[in-house]
């Protein structure tokens, strides 16, 4: 590899081009996780469109994501459109505005989502109801829209991000129903659009994984040193670590998964075992892009 690659921030494990001329939607496209899996995509030459309720946060997120494209020099496009997912008619009109803007519809990203700390006793229907009807009913409309519009007669791959909800989620008990229920959802399409080479898969990440927005989610609150300890990494996730996960599903070398959820978590939902307890240990590094040298060049 020539040293003037090696000095250059890679930005996928994947090869540049994998995804050229493809199309995808990144629901929360703009912030944390999801403006993470929208710069892999671009990186991965994927023409994206990003798609959220709040327009301050699309207008932060795209401009902040424009200038990192020019920067890097990278050739594919991204578009930017409000649309609150709880709404057949704006589900909708994203759908149709996208695949007149692109000319197709290759990938869904399902990564919008929203909730807010209470405990059950405490929640009000109409809490109950926005959590649900973002999280589980935007998700379904979503997947149907794509379905409906364009992945019906031209196939595509959908992915949904969850949360790690495997042994509850005391205090978020809304979000946790919802995010079971996409997780079910996930193999009952799978199966029913298997025949219209639509694939549709999840990841749930663990409560590890770092961003700004999370991180400012939670305000004063240092809660990711809590969360650290119950990590077997004892360290917390990256965003790539999850945006890499997200490309693999969608690109040709997971063909032969559909219906399958990831659990991306270091093992964390697995790890409630009182009889080990993990030695503090540096063994498994975080994977970022900001520690990776270019792939794209020999
Ligand atoms: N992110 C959080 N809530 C959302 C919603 N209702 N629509 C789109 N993106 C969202």
């Amino acid at each position: 590899m020539a040293s003037a690659a090696r000095s250059k921030i890679a930005s996928s494990v994947f090869r540049k081009g994998l995804f050229k001329d493809k199309v995808a939607i990144v629901t929360g496209g703009g912030t944390g996780i999801g403006k993470g899996i929208t710069k892999e995509l671009l990186y991965l030459g994927c023409n994206v469109m990003i798609a959220s309720r709040n327009p301050e946060k699309l207008e932060k997120g795209e401009a902040e994501i424009k200038a990192w494209l020019k920067k890097g020099n990278h050739h594919a496009q991204l578009e930017t459109l409000p649309c609150n997912i709880r709404k057949e008619e704006e589900v909708q009109n994203l759908m149709i505005n996208t695949v007149e803007k692109f000319g197709q519809l290759d990938f869904v990203v399902n990564n919008g989502g929203g909730q807010f700390i209470s405990r059950a006793e405490d929640i009000k229907l109409k809490g109950w109801n926005a959590v649900v009807e973002t999280n589980l009913t935007g998700t379904f409309l979503m997947c149907q829209g794509a379905y409906r519009h364009w992945m019906r007669d031209n196939g595509g791959s959908i992915v949904n991000i969850l949360v790690d909800m495997w042994k509850g989620f005391p205090i978020m008990s809304h979000t946790g129903a919802a995010r079971a229920g996409v997780d079910n959802l996930t193999k009952s399409l799978a199966l029913e659009w298997v025949h219209s080479g639509v694939r549709i898969n999840s990841v749930a990440p663990g409560s590890s994984i770092y961003s700004d927005t999370a991180a400012a989610n939670y305000g004063n609150i240092n809660i990711f040193d809590t969360i650290k300890e119950t990590v077997p990494y004892h360290r917390l996730g990256t965003v790539e670590e999850i945006s890499s996960i997200v490309c693999f599903l969608l690109s040709p070398g997971a063909t032969f998964i559909t219906g399958e959820t990831i659990r991306a978590d270091a093992g964390q939902s697995h790890y409630a075992c009182p009889t080990l307890k993990i030695p503090a240990h540096d063994k498994i590094p975080p994977y970022s892009w900001q520690s990776e040298v270019n792939n794209d060049e020999s």
